[in-house]
C-alpha cells in the first residue's frame, strides 16, 4: 500500500534466511521498533540479525503520521492520577529524550530524514473538551512541559487549543531505509516459532541468547497473555494537497476530533474515524472527506491509507522482559497505543540496556509484569484459547451449488448446509466464500467495507478478501475460494 511516505523511495532489499545462524540477539519485526532496537544492539556491541515477516516498513511504520512528540493526547492527567506523579514525569522524560534521540540519530547517521522542530497541539470544539485540556495542561507543567493554552488556533472549529513547546515531525520511511542499510536483516522470514533461544522460520533458524519480539502485537499467546490485555485500534487517513495555513500538527480530542499533520505548505494529511479493529461498519473515509469538504474545500485528496496499533489497559505501553516465566533472553515491546514513533525510540533504547544487564530508570513504568492476572481468570483464559482453537481447526469446504445474491462490492455472512461463510463479490463479479473465523483464538471475523477486508473484533487480526494474512496477532490466513 503507499503513502505519502513510501511513494518515490526505494527501500533496501533482503533475502530470506535460509539454514541456521547464531547471533547474540534476533530481533523478530522490521519496523520502526525493530530497527531501532537492532540498531542500539549493534551499537552496544551485539552481533543482531532482524527478521521481518514481509518487507522492511510493511507495518503500520509505514502509514503512520510520524509526530514525533511527547504529547500523547490526554495523557498526563490519566498518568498522574493512575501512576503518580513521579511515573508520569518519568513517562514524560522518556518521550523527550526519545526526541532527542533522533535528534543525535540524524546527526550520527549523517542522513537527512527531514526532522523539523516544531511545537504539537490538542485541541477542543466544546466546554467539556476545554475543560479536559485545562486539566491536562496543569497535569503536564508538573511534569515539566513547556505547555501553553491558547484560544488562537488559527482553526475555526477549535475553541481551545494546548500547545507543546520543542517537539518534531520527520519521514520515517527514510528513517527506517538508512537504519536497515546498515543491518544485518533477513526478509519474507515470517517467524514461526520461538522455543527457548531458537527462533524458526520456514527456511531456518536462529539460535540467540537475546530475542527481542517488535511485532506490534506479538504473537506468541502463552506466557505473557498480551491478547488479554491489549485491543488494537484502526485509523484512517486521506492525504491532500493544496495551500493551506496548518503550520504545525494537531489533535482533536473529542469523539469528531481529527488529526492534521503538515507535511509541507502545500500537502496535509487528516487522520480520524478511529475505531476498535473488528467493529463493523464502513464510511470511515467517507466521514473524514466530509470533514475536509467542509473546513478545507481548497484541498484534493490525493491519497488514502489505514493502518492500526495496540491499546493496552493502562495506556502505557508494554517494554522489557516478555512475561516472568518467559525464557530469560526474551524481551518484548508493544501496546505503543498509537504513540509508537517516540515509543518505538523509548523501546529501543530500554530494551538494549535489559539486553546488556544494565538499570534503567524508566524499567518500572513500562515493565509488562505490571500486570497480574489471578490465577482464575488465567485458567478460564486457557479453557477459551482451547475451545477457540478446536473451533478454528475444521476444514473450510464452502458447500457447491446455492445462490448467493450480493452486488458486486458488497459481502455477507450467509449460513449455507448450517455452515457459517463470509462471502464477498469482487468488482469483476467473481465470489469469494471464506471461512468467517480468526485463526488466533477462533472469534468470528467481521466484514470492513472501508479495506475490504475480514476484520477480528478480538484482537484486530486482518484479512483479505482472498483469505491472506494482512495483520496479526494471527499468523496465517483464512480458508478461502474463489467461485464464478
Ligand atoms: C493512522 C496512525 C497514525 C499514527 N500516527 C502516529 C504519530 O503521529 N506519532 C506516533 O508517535 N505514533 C503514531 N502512530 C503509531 C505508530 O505508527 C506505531 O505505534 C508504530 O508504527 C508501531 O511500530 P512497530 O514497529 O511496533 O510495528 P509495525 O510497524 O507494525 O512493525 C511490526 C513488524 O513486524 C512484522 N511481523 C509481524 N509478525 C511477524 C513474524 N511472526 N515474524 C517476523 N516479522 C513479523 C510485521 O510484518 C511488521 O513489519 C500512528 C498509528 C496509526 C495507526
Ligand atoms: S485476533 Fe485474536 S482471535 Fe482474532
Amino acid at each position: 500500500m503507499e503513502t505519502i511516505w513510501t511513494r518515490g523511495i526505494e527501500m533496501p532489499v533482503f533475502g530470506a534466511l535460509e539454514g541456521r545462524i547464531s547471533s547474540d540477539a534476533c530481533v523478530i519485526g522490521g519496523g520502526l521498533c525493530g530497527l531501532l532496537t537492532a540498531h542500539f544492539l549493534v551499537k552496544a556491541g551485539m552481533d543482531t540479525v532482524l527478521l521481518e515477516s514481509g518487507r522492511i516498513a510493511c507495518g503500520t511504520s509505514g502509514r503512520t503520521t510520524a509526530k514525533l512528540t511527547a504529547q500523547h493526547g490526554l495523557c498526563y492527567h490519566r498518568l498522574v492520577e493512575k501512576f503518580g506523579q513521579e511515573q508520569a514525569r518519568l513517562y514524560a522524560e522518556a518521550n523527550r529524550r526519545a526526541i532527542d534521540d533522533f535528534r543525535a540519530l540524524e546527526r550520527s547517521l549523517d542522513e537527512d530524514f527531514e526532522l523539523r522542530d516544531c511545537g504539537t497541539w490538542l485541541y477542543a470544539s466544546g466546554d467539556v473538551g476545554c475543560d479536559a485540556l485545562e486539566r491536562e495542561c496543569s497535569a503536564a507543567r508538573l511534569c515539566g512541559f513547556d505547555a501553553e493554552l491558547s484560544e488562537d488556533t488559527g482553526l475555526s472549529f477549535a475553541k481551545l487549543g494546548l500547545r507543546f513547546g520543542g517537539q518534531a515531525t520527520f519521514q520515517p520511511i527514510k528513517l527506517m531505509a538508512a537504519l536497515a542499510r546498515r543491518l544485518k536483516i533477513f526478509e519474507n522470514s515470517r517467524v514461526l516459532e520461538v522455543n527457548g533461544r531458537s527462533v524458526r522460520t520456514e527456511g531456518g533458524e536462529v539460535d540467540a541468547k537475546i530475542v527481542v519480539f517488535a511485532t506490534r502485537f506479538p504473537f506468541v499467546n502463552f506466557p505473557g497473555f498480551y491478547f488479554m490485555r491489549m485491543h488494537q485500534e484502526r485509523e484512517y487517513v486521506l492525504e491532500m494537497r493544496g495551500n493551506h495555513r496548518i503550520s504545525e500538527p494537531f489533535l482533536g480530542i473529542e469523539e469528531a476530533g481529527v488529526s492534521l499533520r503538515p507535511c509541507s505548505a502545500d500537502s496535509l494529511l487528516i487522520g480520524g474515524s478511529s475505531h476498535r479493529a473488528g467493529m463493523e461498519g464502513d464510511g470511515r473515509y467517507e466521514a473524514i472527506r466530509a470533514f475536509a469538504a467542509q473546513h478545507f474545500p481548497e484541498l484534493r485528496e490525493v491519497g488514502a491509507w489505514s493502518a492500526e496499533d495496540c491499546v493496552t489497559v493502562d495506556g502505557v505501553p508494554y517494554i522489557g522482559r516478555f512475561a516472568p516465566t518467559a525464557p530469560d533472553g526474551w524481551l518484548v515491546a508493544t501496546g505503543f497505543g498509537k504513540w509508537g514513533m517516540t515509543t518505538s525510540m523509548v523501546a529501543a533504547r530500554l530494551i538494549t540496556d535489559l539486553a546488556c544487564g544494565r538499570r534503567s530508570e524508566y524499567a518500572e513504568l513500562f515493565d509488562p509484569a505490571r500486570f497480574k492476572p489471578s490465577a482464575g481468570a488465567r485458567m478460564l483464559m486457557e479453557e477459551t484459547a482451547m475451545s477457540a482453537k478446536h473451533l478454528a481447526r475444521g476444514a473450510f469446504a464452502p458447500p457447491d451449488g446455492f445462490v448467493v445474491e450480493l452486488q458486486r462490492g458488497e459481502a455477507a455472512h450467509i449460513e449455507a448446509n448450517g455452515r457459517k461463510v463470509g462471502a464477498y463479490r469482487d468488482d469483476d463479479g467473481r465470489l469469494w466464500l471464506v471461512e468467517p473465523r480468526c485463526p488466533h483464538l477462533g472469534c468470528e471475523l467481521v466484514w470492513n467495507g472501508d479495506e475490504k477486508s475480514w476484520d477480528c473484533p478480538c484482537h484486530g487480526s486482518r484479512f483479505g478478501y482472498d483469505g491472506a494474512q494482512l495483520d496479526g496477532p494471527a499468523q496465517i490466513g483464512i480458508a478461502a475460494r474463489g467461485k464464478e
